[in-house]
């Protein structure tokens, strides 16, 4: 069956998980070990245009203009070959996406890339996908992709299958004053590939299960702050949930961490922030950068102090973010 050309672009934003998703039951479909909750942002996001073209004798990809091989383009195929089996097609796609993230840095672009590949692939390929089929195809390029559909607070539900693993949007976060800040220490590649380094965490840590059950204790706590608007809460507790998943790394064998010199100094300075009555907070993903949750009254203060010490241009101040959209 052939397809006509139509050219589709979708953007879809990255999103910070203030409670961790770290480790699969499921390697090859992405079923997550607990659920995990996070918050889409505004100004880090992914464009990607999607055409399924007949002429095509293979699958042309390119992120940000530079063609992709191996790993990458594999992950890429597997979504789109989802999609083509949904949609009944066997066409080959064109497939061109533009990150507005410093890419692979522990910003998630992969969050937003796989969510945007998904929702431009899905109807390029002329399907109408509910946002929650768009959730699950999305989770089996990344994770994290998944809650990238959704803006504001997302939950993604780890569910035991396909069928069962999606989020869902658990508020919009218009009525919670939060912003984010992200300290750029560093751009380019993650050396651990978060994929590996999960299934070390979850095979060699000793803390594994302990983990779990943290990650049980802290989703009740952060679905109160949200529902609460209680944004100490919720900083406090998404602090220390990162702390305790960058120990699952520490803890493995090998052991090794995502932080570098710089995110510990970092780290220390929002600590000594808060001690001087600056409520900021801070997380960090797969990489050494830190992502500082803060409100409107302390947020000039906060671009400041990190300016200094960083660079003005490494330091990018942004908020809740909306969830897809077709451009
Ligand atoms: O979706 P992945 O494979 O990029 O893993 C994301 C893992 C963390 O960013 C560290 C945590 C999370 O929940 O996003």
């Amino acid at each position: 069956m052939t397809t006509d050309k139509q050219e589709i672009t979708a953007r879809a934003h990255t999103n910070i998980a203030l409670v961790k998703y770290w480790g699969k039951k499921d390697d090859n479909l992405i079923i997550p070990q607990t659920d995990s909750i996070s918050l889409t942002l505004a100004d880090f996001y992914t464009d990607t245009t999607v055409a399924f073209d007949d002429q095509l004798s293979a699958d042309s990809l390119k992120i940000d203009n530079k063609p992709i091989f191996d790993k990458e383009a594999l992950k890429v195929q597997k979504v789109l070959d989802l999609v083509r089996n949904l949609a009944k097609i066997n066409t080959y796609a064109k497939v061109s996406s533009t990150n507005h993230v410093p890419m692979a840095a522990g910003l998630a672009s992969s969050a937003s890339g796989f969510a945007a590949l998904t929702a431009a692939a899905s109807r390029a390929a002329g399907l109408d996908l509910s946002d929650t089929d768009l959730s699950r195809l999305a989770r089996q390029g990344s994770g994290s992709a998944s809650r990238s559909i959704f803006g504001g607070f997302v939950q993604w539900h780890s569910g035991n299958d396909n069928e069962t693993s999606f989020a869902t949007q658990i508020d919009s976060a218009q009525n919670l004053d939060i912003k984010v800040v992200a300290l750029i220490i560093k751009k380019s590649r993650k050396k651990h590939s978060s994929t590996q380094a999960m299934r070390e965490s979850v095979e060699t840590s000793p803390y594994y299960p302990v983990w779990c059950q943290v990650v049980a204790k802290d989703l009740k706590t952060i679905t109160q702050a949200i529902r609460t608007h209680d944004f100490d809460l919720l900083g406090s507790t998404s602090e220390l949930n990162a702390m305790r998943m960058h120990a699952l790394t520490l803890s493995s064998d090998p052991a090794f961490t995502y932080f570098n010199g710089q995110t510990i100094e970092l780290l220390e300075k929002v600590k000594e922030l808060r001690a001087d009555n600056v409520n900021c907070y801070a997380t960090v993903d797969a990489g050494p950068n830190i992502k500082v949750l803060c409100q409107s009254k302390d947020l000039n203060q906060i671009i400041t102090v990190f300016s200094q010490l960083i660079g003005p241009e490494n330091v990018i101040a942004t908020e809740p973010g909306s969830g897809i959209r077709y451009l």
